[in-house]
């Protein structure tokens, strides 16, 4: 700034701070109208002020509900994000079958933060510590219904409402499930975060089988997948639960009485994409190595299918996947695409799971769709399915190379998951290109359950140092796309 400039600003300020004096009578009487005139403008400009952001109560009066609103303590109990300790779970036992079936909840139910019960029709016998992870209850009132095709079915259905009746405190959520079905809390909670639990929710998933959805309803939550009902929409089930049992005797399965109960209350389902009923039969792997870009919420008939992981039992494979995702639960099974330009490969990764390495450029619209490696439920049959399926050639060294999950370790900000080469005996006598990959080590940042809150899209990979193989090793990275990012061959 130069020297005449400062002294010019100098000079205005000195002007403007003098103060007005009256130096004659006429003077003093045009002065003391102005003041008046001030004073009056004041006053108006305060009084207009006061009317815009004082309270209206007095002058307009809010309607009653706006009243409510405006209690503070009420706001501040309901903008509490959505936690575990919000859920009360309702798991369909057996007496029966417990012994065994315990072996799944034993895997996701976290006793220090999930609430909720295992109900049976009667106590099972010889019950060890070892089974009573979950606290258990046993149904009360449910012989006195008529039924066409099964007693345990209208027991089943009147979880919610046994389970709304035992009033426990702070509950947003019901969430039912089946003895075999596994959940994944950390996942559910972000889904349900999403509504509203003082409207009325009906929220899972149906069958991926057409048939059984033609059979049952599109419209309906299938039960092994869960089934997650809204306190208020508890509440209005609870009224009307019984008359409503008696009404439909005939329908066969207890998701079936609940769906026809909801439909009386003119509910229709929300339907999200991670509760599997698995209504497959065969190998889930396809399904879960292309999962929809939802976060996986549940898994359902895991005794009925082949285990998730090769050459291993159902629960340790489970165990396996588990380890993953209590790492980063919001990334488990989240698939993204990359290409190595140079080699002309094709990367999908679903992380905590697996991966496939095709040794030529597949778009992505195909990779993201699952393979075929399953039947449907009812008639074994190839098909349809809920969603568009990929043919896998029979013939393993026609296949891409598959690696799965080996190793799972914590960074600082986020996890290195390293995937191993699978080969079966016949696939071992393959000759491939891509043969010298033995072992894929994967860096990623942990996922931000926020992610999930808008609409989410796909993360993307590349190779690092160039793509170079150490030692039978390559290491890939999963990022946030840049913005101008396209997963392009
Ligand atoms: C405000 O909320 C508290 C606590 O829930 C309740 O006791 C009180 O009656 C409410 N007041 C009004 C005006 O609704
Ligand atoms: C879950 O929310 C409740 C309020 O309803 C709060 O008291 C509790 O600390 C929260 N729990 C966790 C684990 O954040
Ligand atoms: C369940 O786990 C117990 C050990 O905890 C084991 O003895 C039993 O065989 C398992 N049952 C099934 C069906 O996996």
């Amino acid at each position: 700034m130069n020297q005449d400039r400062m002294e010019s600003c100098h000079d205005h300020l000195k002007i403007t701070r003098l103060p007005y004096i009256p130096e004659k009578i006429g003077d003093l009487v045009s002065f003391s109208i102005r003041v008046g005139i001030i004073i009056c403008l004041i006053a108006s400009i305060s009084l207009a002020i006061h009317s815009t952001f004082a309270k209206p109560d007095r002058w307009f009066p809010l309607p009653e509900h706006l009243h409510v609103i405006q209690n503070v303590s009420v706001i501040t109990i309901d903008t509490i994000p959505t936690n575990i300790s919000h859920i009360v779970f309702g798991i369909a036992g057996s007496s029966k079958m417990w012994h065994s079936r315990s072996n799944y909840s034993k895997l996701w139910w976290n006793p220090t933060a999930c609430r909720g019960f295992v109900w049976f029709d009667k106590k099972p016998k010889n019950l060890k510590p070892d089974n009573m992870l979950i606290p258990y209850k046993i149904s009360q009132g449910w012989t006195k219904f008529r039924y066409l095709h099964s007693a345990s079915a209208v027991r089943i259905s009147r979880i919610v409402y046994e389970s709304f009746r035992l009033g426990l405190p702070n509950v947003r959520w019901f969430v039912m499930g089946d003895d075999d079905t596994v959940f994944f809390p950390e996942n559910l909670v972000t889904v349900l975060g999403k509504y509203d639990h003082n409207q009325l929710y009906y929220i899972g998933g149906n069958s991926e089988s057409v048939e059984q959805d033609v059979m049952h309803s599109y419209d309906m939550a299938f039960g092994g997948g869960g089934i997650a009902i809204s306190y208020a929409l508890a509440a209005k089930l609870a009224n009307i639960m019984d008359s409503c049992l008696h009404r439909y005797y005939y329908f066969y399965g207890s998701d079936q009485r609940i769906w026809a109960c909801v439909n009386e209350l003119g509910v229709s389902l929300t339907r999200e994409r991670g509760f599997h009923q698995l209504d497959i039969r065969g190998n889930p792997y396809g399904l879960l190595a292309a999962h929809p870009l939802a976060p996986l919420v549940s898994l359902h008939h895991l005794d009925q299918l082949n285990p998730v992981f090769p050459d291993q039992s159902q629960i340790s494979s489970l165990k396996k996947l588990i380890s993953a995702y209590e790492i980063d639960p919001a990334r488990i099974v989240q698939q993204s695409v990359c290409y190595d330009h140079r080699r002309r490969w094709s990367i999908s990764i679903s992380w905590g799971y697996t991966i496939q390495i095709y040794t030529s450029l597949l778009i992505t619209a195909d990779l993201q769709m699952p393979f075929q490696t399953f039947k449907t439920w009812r008639s074994s049959s190839d098909g349809p399915f809920t969603f568009n399926t990929r043919w896998m050639n029979p013939d393993v060294c026609q296949q891409p190379s598959i690696f799965f999950l080996d190793q799972v370790s914590e960074a600082r900000t986020g996890s290195v998951t390293t995937y191993k080469r699978y080969a079966d005996k016949d696939g071992k006598k393959c000759k491939r290109a891509d043969g010298e990959v033995q072992r894929i080590k994967v860096s990623a940042l942990k996922l931000d359950p926020e992610y999930w809150k808008n609409v989410p899209r796909r993360q993307c990979c590349n190779f690092m140092d160039g793509g170079s193989i150490k030692d039978g090793s390559v290491h890939i990275r999963i990022r946030k796309c840049r913005p101008q990012e396209t997963i392009t061959i």
